[in-house]
C-alpha cells in the first residue's frame, strides 16, 4: 500500500449567512496517497473549493482535522504553520484574477520563496529554473501577467505553486477557464511535472473527461459530503452510488455511441445547503430512494479493494 501523505478527518465547514448556516462541507474524510492524483468531483456548489481551501488552511474548519504526514495542521503555531504552508500549494481556476497585475511574473513566482525568507539571488535563479520547467521563456521574468494568454498565465500559476517544492498541490479547476485545445497542454504539463518531481495532486473538477484523463482515484462529493471513493476506472465501470452513475451518465459525451443504453440521467433541483435533506442528502434526486434513505444518513462502507460508498441501496451487480 502506498504512503498516506494527507489525511482529512471528519472535516466540517459551516458559513454563517443572513439566511442561515451554509453547510458547505459536512463531515468529510479521505486520504491522499503520496504520488497520486486524486480527483474531487461533484456539481457546482457541493463544497469542492471550500474543501480545498480548508486543506490549505486558507480558512479555518468548523470541526475536524487535516493531517499532513501524520501532523495535525490545526495544532501548529503561527510560525510552524507558515513553514508547513510551503509544503501545500494551490493552483486556481482563473489565471486572470489569481495573478496580481501589479507585479512582474518573476516577482509573482518568487513570492512564496520570499515568504519563506529565501534571498534575492537564490530566488532569481529558482524562478528562471521554474520558468523553464513550465515551458516559459526567461524573458517572461520581467513582463506582467496581462501580457499573456490564459494558458500561459496558468503556466505562471503552476510555476508559483511549484516554487517551494510542495508535497501536495491542490488544483482547483485548473483548466476549466481555458479553451479545450489549451486544456490538454496544461494537463499534460501537470502530468509531466508530476512524473519529474513525484508530485501529489488533489485535482478538483466537475469535468469528468478531464478527471478520467488525469486521475487514478476519485472522491465523489454531493452537497457537502462524500458519497463514493474509488479508482477512476471503477467509477466508470462499476459505480456503487446512484449519484456517481448519474453524474457519469449525464456528462456530455462527444460520441453518442459510447452512451450506455440504460442511462440514468440526473434529475431534480439541488437541495439547499442551508436545509439539506435529513437522511441521505441525495434522496430527493435519487430514483431508488426509500423511507430509510429519507430518514437515516448512510454511513461510508468499504466494499473491498479501496472502494468506499455511502448508500443504503448501492448498485451492486446481481
Ligand atoms: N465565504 C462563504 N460564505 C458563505 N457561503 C459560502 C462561502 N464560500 C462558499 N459558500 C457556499 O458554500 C457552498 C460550497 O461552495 P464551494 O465554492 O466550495 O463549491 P464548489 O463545489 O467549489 O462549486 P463550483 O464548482 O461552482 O466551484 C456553496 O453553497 C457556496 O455558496
Ligand atoms: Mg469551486
Amino acid at each position: 500500500m502506498s504512503d498516506v501523505l494527507l489525511k482529512v478527518e471528519n472535516l466540517v465547514k459551516y458559513f454563517k449567512t443572513n439566511a442561515g448556516k451554509v453547510k458547505a462541507v459536512d463531515g468529510v474524510s479521505f486520504e491522499v496517497y503520496a504520488g497520486e492524483t486524486l480527483a474531487l468531483v461533484g456539481e457546482s456548489g457541493c463544497g469542492k473549493s471550500t474543501l480545498g481551501r480548508l486543506i490549505l488552511r486558507l480558512i479555518e474548519p468548523t470541526n475536524g482535522k487535516v493531517l499532513l504526514e501524520g501532523e495535525d495542521l490545526g495544532k501548529l503555531s503561527g510560525g510552524q504553520l507558515r513553514k508547513k504552508r510551503s509544503e501545500l500549494q494551490i493552483i486556481f481556476q482563473d489565471p486572470f484574477s489569481s495573478l496580481d497585475p501589479h507585479f512582474t511574473v518573476g516577482e509573482i513566482i518568487a513570492e512564496p520563496l520570499r515568504a519563506m525568507g529565501i534571498g534575492k539571488k537564490e530566488r532569481e535563479a529558482r524562478v528562471l529554473e521554474l520558468l523553464d520547467q513550465v515551458g516559459l521563456a526567461p524573458e517572461t521574468y520581467f513582463r506582467y501577467p496581462h501580457q499573456f494568454s490564459g494558458g500561459q498565465r496558468q503556466r505562471i500559476g503552476i510555476a508559483r505553486a511549484l516554487a517551494t517544492s510542495p508535497k501536495l498541490i491542490v488544483c482547483d479547476e485548473p483548466v476549466s477557464a481555458l479553451d479545450v485545445s489549451i486544456q490538454a497542454q496544461i494537463l499534460n504539463l501537470l502530468k509531466q511535472l508530476q512524473k519529474e518531481h513525484g508530485l501529489t495532486y488533489l485535482f478538483i473538477s466537475h469535468d469528468l473527461a478531464v478527471v478520467r484523463y488525469i486521475s487514478s482515484r476519485v472522491c465523489v462529493m454531493f452537497l457537502g459530503q462524500l458519497c463514493e471513493i474509488c479508482s477512476t476506472q471503477e467509477a466508470y465501470d462499476h459505480p456503487l452510488h446512484p449519484y456517481t452513475r448519474m453524474l457519469i451518465d449525464s456528462a456530455p459525451e462527444p460520441d453518442p455511441e459510447f452512451h450506455r443504453e440504460d442511462r440514468l440521467l440526473l434529475q431534480g433541483e439541488m437541495p439547499s445547503p442551508i436545509h439539506p435533506p435529513a437522511g441521505c442528502r441525495f434522496c430527493t434526486r435519487c430514483p431508488f430512494a426509500t423511507d430509510e434513505c429519507r430518514q437515516t444518513p448512510p454511513e461510508m462502507k468499504d466494499y473491498g479493494g479501496g472502494h468506499l460508498c455511502a448508500c443504503h441501496h448501492p448498485l451492486l451487480a446481481e
